[in-house]
Parts: structure tokens; sequence; C-alpha cells
């Protein structure tokens, strides 16, 4: 007789608050539907007060497989996870969980999907010594550790509130060195590679001029803000003469270890996903 439990469908879920503007469930549902799943993926608003209540039903069987974690819900949800990896342990952040027999599992992908991104659009991007990561935020965080753990010897970490790159190379150690905004050209000569890891330029907002020619010929600038897609420090690096990718592809590609996780397939980003995320922006 056929397990009736293999007949189920499966349901993930991502949460934050405020959720409605997520691109998540175009993307996994876009997935579910290449790969003929019979599951779903919905967007669920919890505010603050609630989520660990949220946590607890879904660890107690409320028919969740597991599901994505945004703002402002990543810390509590790796301090409510069971066992975070360890990616997530030196975070402090999570953004994926899902469920194994009872036990909640948690993970940040943020890092894998940024390199991935690269990877697939611009291989040999991390053939430098020396990157500059512009802000030091909770994306810059992930941004570093996913740069460290790809080897590259010396990250720049450059903020207008230094004390935050401080506290990024008290964590990160020996390759991570800070420094005030006043030195982004110094700390730009000969480096290989620059993100953009603050919110400077979304949704059109102001940037100041950047001086990028101090860069290395060749080197590849990107930015994690994905709204617009080209964004103002994307163009400036453009006009200037380097490669350029945007950060769209982040998005979709640190949606991969969660879809796997909770439905079993390994899914993959193509200029398909790509159309249907920018037809909704
Ligand atoms: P996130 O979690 O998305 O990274 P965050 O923790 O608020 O968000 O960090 C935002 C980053 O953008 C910080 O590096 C911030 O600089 P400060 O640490 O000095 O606040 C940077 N940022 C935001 N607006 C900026 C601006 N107008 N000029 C320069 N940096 C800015």
């Amino acid at each position: 007789m056929a397990d009736s439990r293999e007949t189920l469908t499966k349901t993930a879920f991502v949460t934050g608050y405020p959720i409605k503007h997520s691109r998540s469930p175009l993307i996994h549902r876009h997935w579910l539907e290449r790969f003929g799943i019979v599951g779903s993926y919905q967007a669920l608003e919890v505010a603050p007060d609630d989520f660990g209540a949220f946590i607890a039903e879904l660890k107690s069987g409320n028919g969740f497989v597991g599901g994505n974690v945004t703002i402002p819900h990543k810390e509590s949800a790796y301090r409510l996870a069971d066992r975070p990896d360890e990616i997530a342990q030196e975070l402090g952040a999570v953004n994926t969980v899902w469920l194994e027999n009872g036990v909640l599992h948690a993970s940040n992908t943020d890092g894998f999907g940024f390199i991935s991104n690269l990877d697939a659009s611009h291989p040999g991007w991390d053939k430098t010594s020396r990157a500059v990561v512009l802000g030091a935020g909770g994306a810059s965080r992930a941004v570093i550790q996913a740069l460290r753990d790809r080897g590259i010897s010396e990250i720049h970490v450059v903020n207008r509130t230094v004390e935050r790159a401080k506290e990024l190379r008290d964590r990160f150690g020996a390759q991570v060195y800070a420094h005030a905004l006043q030195a982004l050209d110094e700390v730009s000569t000969g480096a290989g590679f620059f993100v953009n890891t603050t919110s400077l330029g979304m949704e059109g907002g102001e940037v100041p001029d950047i001086d990028f020619s101090r860069l290395c010929s060749g080197a590849v600038v990107t930015d994690i803000v994905y709204v617009p897609l080209k964004t103002p420090i994307l163009k400036m690096a453009e006009r200037q003469g380097y490669t350029t990718v945007d950060g769209l592809g982040m998005l979709l590609h640190q949606a991969r270890p969660g879809f796997e996780k909770w439905f079993g397939q390994k899914p993959t980003v193509d200029d398909t996903l790509r159309s249907l995320i920018i037809a909704d922006m």
C-alpha cells in the first residue's frame, strides 16, 4: 500500500513583517511548476511579537516543511532554531529553515547566493587578492564571510560609520580591514573586486560620485541592491569601463538551497526566471 504521507502536498513559506513585497513566492512557485511538484509556497506576514509562537507551531508540526525568513525575523529565527549550521552560527542570522524529524534546522544562504551569482555571471571574478566592500550592515556580514571563505586575502570594509566596519573586522579577523568612507579611493587602489552592500541608490536615491579608476583593469563591480537593476553605482562603474554584475542573481541563487531542502529537487537559475522577476519590478 502506498504511504499516504508521500501524497501529501508539501508547503513552504516566507515570513517577514511586512511581507507583501517579497519576490520569493514568484521564484519558488516557478520552480514548483517547472518540476511538476504538488506543493505550495505561501507568504505569511507575522508581527515580531507573534514570531515565537509561529516557530513553536512550526516545530509542533503545523504542516509546513520549512521556509524563508526575512526582515525583521532573521536573528530571532537563528535563536529559536534547534540546529543552526556553521554559517548561521557565524552570522547569528538565518534566512532559511527546514524541519527534519521535528528538529528545526537553519542556515543563511545569502553568501551562497552572492558567490553563486558571481560565479555564474563572471567566472574568474575571484582572481584577485584585494576586494572592497562598501557598507557594514547585516548584508555586508554575509558578503564578507562569503568572500573570506572563497579565499580573498584582503577584504577592505569601508563604511560611513567606521565603528561598524571595525566591529566586522574584529568579528572576522585577519583578512578584514576597516576604513572610514574618506579612505575609499585609497583602499580601492589595485583592488580587483568592488561590492556595494549599502542601501545607496535603492529605489532611485542619491549616490555620491565614486572614482573607480583606482581599481585594477578588469575589476568586477557588483551591487546587492537590485531595484533598480542597473543601480547608480553599477552605471558609474560601467561608464568608467568596468565589468558589472547586478544583484538580482543573488536573490535568485540564495533561494536554491531552501527549495532543495523542502522539495527535494535542485533548481537552477535561468533567463526565464530572471525575466519573471524583472516583469514584476
Ligand atoms: P542591511 O542589513 O540591509 O545591510 P543596515 O544594517 O541598516 O542594513 O546597513 C545599511 C548600510 O548602508 C550601512 O553600512 C550604512 O552605513 P552606516 O553604518 O554608517 O549607517 C549604509 N548606508 C545607508 N545609507 C547610507 C548613506 N546615505 N551613505 C552612506 N552609507 C549609507
